[in-house]
């Protein structure tokens, strides 16, 4: 039995320990689809996601898988790029649109994880 306060000091360990395995796990998408999916992001993004400054397109290598699956769900349901004067973000919203469903999200994040 651990006592009191064993348990108070171990129990944060215990949950950071978790919270890093859930940022280091990777989307369940096909990545082999998912490069097919990647030929129209390359055109900004880059052939090997490392932006393109020219196209204003960020870095997607080398990013969390949860954070990118995030931020195209919110280009697709307009919590971002809707602003009138955010012509990038209005740029990549209809990007987003050309990944058709969930599972064609989590496959061109598996390939960008492979970049
Ligand atoms: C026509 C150029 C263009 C294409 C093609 C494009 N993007 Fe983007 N993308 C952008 C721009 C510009 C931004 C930055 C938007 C902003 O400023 O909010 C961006 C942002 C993003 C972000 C957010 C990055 C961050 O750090 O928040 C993700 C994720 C993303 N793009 C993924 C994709 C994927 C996946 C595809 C292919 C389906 C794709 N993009 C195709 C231009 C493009």
């Amino acid at each position: 039995m651990l006592n009191t306060r064993l348990r108070k000091s171990i129990l944060p360990i215990i949950a950071a320990a978790g919270m890093f395995s859930a940022a280091t796990a990777h989307a369940a998408g096909d990545a082999f689809k998912g490069e097919s999916y990647y030929a129209v992001c390359a055109g900004c993004h880059g052939a090997d996601g490392m932006g393109l400054e020219s196209a204003n397109a960020p870095r997607l290598q080398g990013q969390f898988d949860w954070y990118l699956i995030t931020q195209i769900k919110n280009f697709q349901s307009g919590a971002r790029g809707v602003h009138k004067e955010d012509k990038y973000g209005a740029t990549m919203r209809a990007m987003a649109g050309t990944l058709p469903n969930e599972q064609a999200i989590l496959d061109v994040v598996a390939y960008i994880n492979k970049l």
